[in-house]
């Protein structure tokens, strides 16, 4: 049975007269990392409050269609199950912080404390969690004194540290400067080898090829493809969506540089092996750069 599965979703907030979750059906198999991508308001914020059970639970709107979670609906869930199955991370740390807690340590075991987890089971979780997202040594840390980075981590601790099977990420780096974006990125690297399955919206698109197995291209609501990052970025009508490929695809396709499946490389690594096998073969393209 897929993981996740969304079956003519369709939602329109409250007082607005267009959809913005328009008739959106996939499956997502336990594990798998999507990425969902699209232009400013083409709906990645709402498809993630609805993977996160926070529409219909908590904005109001017009809802059609259902969100399953190993085969349950979303929807139906009380709200103690559905935040044990799937967690949200949220674009700015500073409205995910509850400012209720003046360490970094009770702020990552607060969703623990609300859950009811007991004393010394909760103290291994919150420990866990902050080690693997590197953060335990600023467990006495004041909250808001953190960097951005640290901050963000400290909110996907407090995630992680509930065990969701699924967690969405809603642009978790949009705020960071570049080393807060490369530590958080990192930490979601290891939340995926941890084999939980993610949803990360992200504008990104070098980041987007290289973390995710298959991507999500929003449009005005709908969702025109779901593929992964080659077959999605290798389409030629991506800018009538707002989007454009990674840079090295952008790259590639100008010089016609394709893999043995016809698509284009998404990743540097990818693109500098390609580029050098062409070398090889007497197709010049390097010489051509130099
Ligand atoms: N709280 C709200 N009330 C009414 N309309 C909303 C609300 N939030 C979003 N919308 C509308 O729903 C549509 C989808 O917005 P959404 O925030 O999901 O897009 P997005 O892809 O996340 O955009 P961005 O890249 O700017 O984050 C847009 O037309 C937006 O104006
Ligand atoms: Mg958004």
């Amino acid at each position: 049975m897929a993981h996740v599965t969304a079956l003519h979703l369709k939602y329109k907030y409250p007082g607005s007269d267009t959809l913005a979750l328009h008739d959106i059906s996939f499956s997502v198999e336990r594990g798998e990392c999507i990425g969902i991508i699209g232009e400013n308001g083409s709906g990645k914020s709402s498809l993630c409050q609805a993977l996160a059970g926070l529409i219909p639970g908590f904005y109001k709107g017009a809802y059609g269609g259902k969100v399953l979670l190993d085969g349950q609906e979303a929807a139906h869930m009380d709200a103690d199950t559905l935040c044990r199955k799937v967690g949200l991370v949220f674009q700015n740390p500073f409205n995910q912080v509850t400012g209720a807690k003046l360490t970094a340590y009770e702020e990552v075991a607060f969703g623990l404390e609300n859950i009811g987890v007991p004393r010394e089971e909760m103290h291994a979780r919150v420990r866990e969690a902050m080690e693997l997202l590197h953060i335990y040594e600023y467990r006495e840390h004041y909250p808001f004194d953190l960097s951005g980075g640290q901050m963000q981590r400290m909110a996907i601790a407090g995630v992680f540290a509930m065990r969701p099977e699924i967690i969405v990420l809603d642009e978790p780096v949009s705020q960071l400067d570049p080393q807060g974006r490369k530590e958080v990125f990192e930490a979601i690297r290891t939340l995926s080898g941890h084999g939980i399955t993610i949803f990360l919206a992200e504008h990104n698109m070098e980041q987007i090829a290289a973390f995710c197995d298959r991507v999500a291209l929003l449009h005005e609501g709908r969702l025109i493809c779901m593929d992964t990052p080659a077959r999605l970025f290798s389409r030629d009508d991506l800018e009538t969506y707002g989007v454009e490929a990674p840079v090295f695809t952008k790259l590639a396709r100008v010089l016609q540089v394709r893999g043995q499946d016809g698509l284009f490389p998404v990743t540097l690594e990818e693109t500098k092996r390609l580029f050098m096998e062409k070398r090889q073969t007497g197709a010049g393209v390097l010489e051509w750069l130099e």
